[in-house]
């Protein structure tokens, strides 16, 4: 089985995913990790020099990898699940969960947390928010078609496994 953790950035799929595969004994892996190992670059320097359209062919190309294989939590980057069908892809081949975080939670998250995404690392705070408002309404269409919808900071893990178990 494969579970996917989808969600807006900071809505703690990582910190998440880590704690739920170490319960279920499965291999973590996180996809922005997975793709700057490919790359040898940062997410910044991708979108910097080989641009956002590459970096969103390589989370494809990557999932499509990805479900060959089994007892994987996968935490996807925030904007993976929204482009080329990987929602459906994903759904096809494994169990997802949607970590639902509120407007207000996630930006009080984003602010210390911008600089390594490029998406948002030159917003004012005040653009942040926009950015946020808009970008979610935008990507929950995508995030709601989840197998699971679990609220995102205070889910406990043992909860996780009953839904992934039912
Ligand atoms: C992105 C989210 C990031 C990363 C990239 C783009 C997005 O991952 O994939 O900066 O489009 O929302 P996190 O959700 O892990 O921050």
């Amino acid at each position: 089985m494969i579970i996917f953790l989808i969600g807006f950035m900071g809505s703690g799929k990582s910190t998440t995913g880590k704690k739920l595969a170490k319960k279920l004994g499965y291999e973590f892996l996180d996809s922005d990790t997975l793709i700057v190992e490919q790359y040898g670059m940062s997410i910044n320097e991708i979108f910097d020099h080989l641009g956002e359209e590459s970096f969103r062919e390589s989370e494809t190309r990557l999932l499509k990898e990805l479900i060959s294989r089994s007892n994987l939590v996968v935490s996807t980057g925030g904007g993976l699940p929204c482009h080329s069908g990987n929602m459906d892809i994903i759904n096809r081949n494994g169990i997802s969960i949607y970590l639902k975080v509120s407007y207000s939670v996630l930006f009080n998250r984003l602010l210390n947390r911008k600089y390594k995404r490029p998406l948002i690392r030159n917003l004012s705070d005040q653009e942040l928010k926009f950015f946020i408002e808009k970008k979610l309404s935008r990507r929950e269409p995508f995030y709601n078609k989840a197998t699971h919808i679990v609220r995102g900071l205070d889910v406990e893990i043992d909860e996780l496994v009953d839904l992934i178990r039912e």
